[in-house]
């Protein structure tokens, strides 16, 4: 059938009949969702604020992903020479065969230097508007050039990591994955490769993401309860989006100690103590908790954030409705290879 779309009288029909099939076809889909036909209704409406976790993650216009772009980030998201040492790379700290972090209170760096932070995980931070705990950097980019100079991380220069991955032999690659440019290999196109990695690691699919598409059996009657309680009680309020987490700013001075936040970056009164909130996805199996890493379980995390965000106590089996609904945030892991890496012996060159 072919409309001709010009005309308004000739257009109205066709716009009627278009109305007719969608409302059909959504009607067909949703009634598809339970065998009996019927319409299945959700045990605990969900909140609007929750999103269903992308299984892609969009691009930034200055860095496309290609195949070639993708592998060599994946390898220098592996790189040991990226650090002084050469034993530390970002995987150390950030295993992505453990939840995308090292389960220690605070990450240890070049020199068995115990740094400042928890590592938050890598899985899904494509999705992240702004990067670390307290949201200092926007992008993957601009993060990635983090760690490689900080001297409690890896304490390399920029010139440093450059001309160490040109001596072992990773010009081929940087050409490879930036074919267009004279210079390939430079510390910005380390960022971007990286960055272009990271945003393969996302873990979609978890039960929590399928309640929210209408399988309503995906989640048990513990973790709906769960559900029910973080949404009456006001964690959606703070933890949203399809990170449950991420989007904003807010105090948590209960830890108390010298690291207060946001407060570092622009030493205003109200930024003292405010932190990023904290995304909550796989959240079961990214302990320990909080950005000094000091609460070992997630029952304690939680009996925490209703005190003293919400001025709740909840009783233990509240908490554990709530902990059972946090570990439906565990979504599926991809199954990430440990990359051969380019390892070409030193030659003179005359
Ligand atoms: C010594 C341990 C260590 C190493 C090595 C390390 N990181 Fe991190 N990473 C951390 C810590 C700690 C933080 C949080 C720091 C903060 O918030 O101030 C972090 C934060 C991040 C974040 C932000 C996530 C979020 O939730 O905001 C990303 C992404 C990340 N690192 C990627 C990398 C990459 C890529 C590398 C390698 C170039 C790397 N890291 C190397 C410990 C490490
Ligand atoms: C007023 C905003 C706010 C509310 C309400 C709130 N949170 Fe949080 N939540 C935060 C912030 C901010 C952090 C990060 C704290 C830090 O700096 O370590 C956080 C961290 C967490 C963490 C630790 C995550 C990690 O990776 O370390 C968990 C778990 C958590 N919240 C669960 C909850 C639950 C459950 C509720 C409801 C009982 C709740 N939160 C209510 C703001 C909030």
């Amino acid at each position: 059938m072919y409309y001709y779309l010009s005309s308004e009288t000739r257009n109205r029909p066709a716009m009627l009949l278009l109305a007719l099939i969608i409302l059909f076809v959504s009607f067909g889909l949703l009634s598809c969702q339970n065998e009996g036909g019927e319409m299945a209704e959700a045990p605990v409406e969900a909140h609007p604020l929750f999103e269903v976790l992308p299984d892609e993650a969009e691009d930034p216009e200055d860095n496309i992903r290609t195949p070639e772009r993708v592998d060599l980030g994946h390898m220098l998201f592996f790189e040991p020479k990226l650090s002084r040492s050469g034993i530390i790379s970002c995987n150390t700290c950030h295993v992505v065969g453990a939840a995308g972090v090292d389960h220690r209170e605070r990450a240890i760096g070049e020199g068995a230097q115990v740094g400042p932070r928890n590592s938050p995980t890598v899985y899904n931070a494509a999705f992240l508007k702004t990067q670390f705990w307290d949201g200092r950097e926007p992008t993957l980019e601009a993060q990635a050039k983090g760690p490689i100079q900080a001297h409690v991380e890896m304490d390399l220069t920029p010139e440093e990591a450059v001309s160490r991955l040109e001596e072992t032999g990773y010009m081929r690659y940087f050409e490879a994955a930036f074919p267009d440019e004279e210079e390939p290999l430079t510390f910005d196109n380390v960022a971007k490769a990286i960055a272009a990695f990271e945003r393969t690691l996302l873990t979609p699919g978890a039960p929590f993401d399928r309640y929210l598409e209408g399988d309503y059996d995906a989640l048990d009657d513990q973790q709906i309860a769960g559900l029910k309680l973080f949404q009456d009680s006001g964690c959606v309020s703070c933890h949203n989006g399809p990170l449950l987490g991420g989007n904003n700013f807010m105090q948590f001075s209960h830890l108390g100690g010298e690291d207060v936040g946001r407060g570092g970056l622009t030493g205003t009164e109200e930024d003292q103590f405010v932190f990023r909130v904290a995304p909550l996805r796989n959240v079961a199996k990214t302990f320990p908790y909080f950005h000094d890493g000091s609460v070992p379980t997630l029952e304690e995390a939680v009996s925490i954030m209703g005190d003293y965000q919400l001025a709740r106590n909840y009783n233990e089996q509240e908490i554990d409705q709530i902990v059972a609904f946090l570990e439906s945030l565990t979504g599926e892991f991809p199954l990430v290879s440990h990359p051969s890496l380019p390892r070409e012996p030193q030659r003179d060159r005359n």
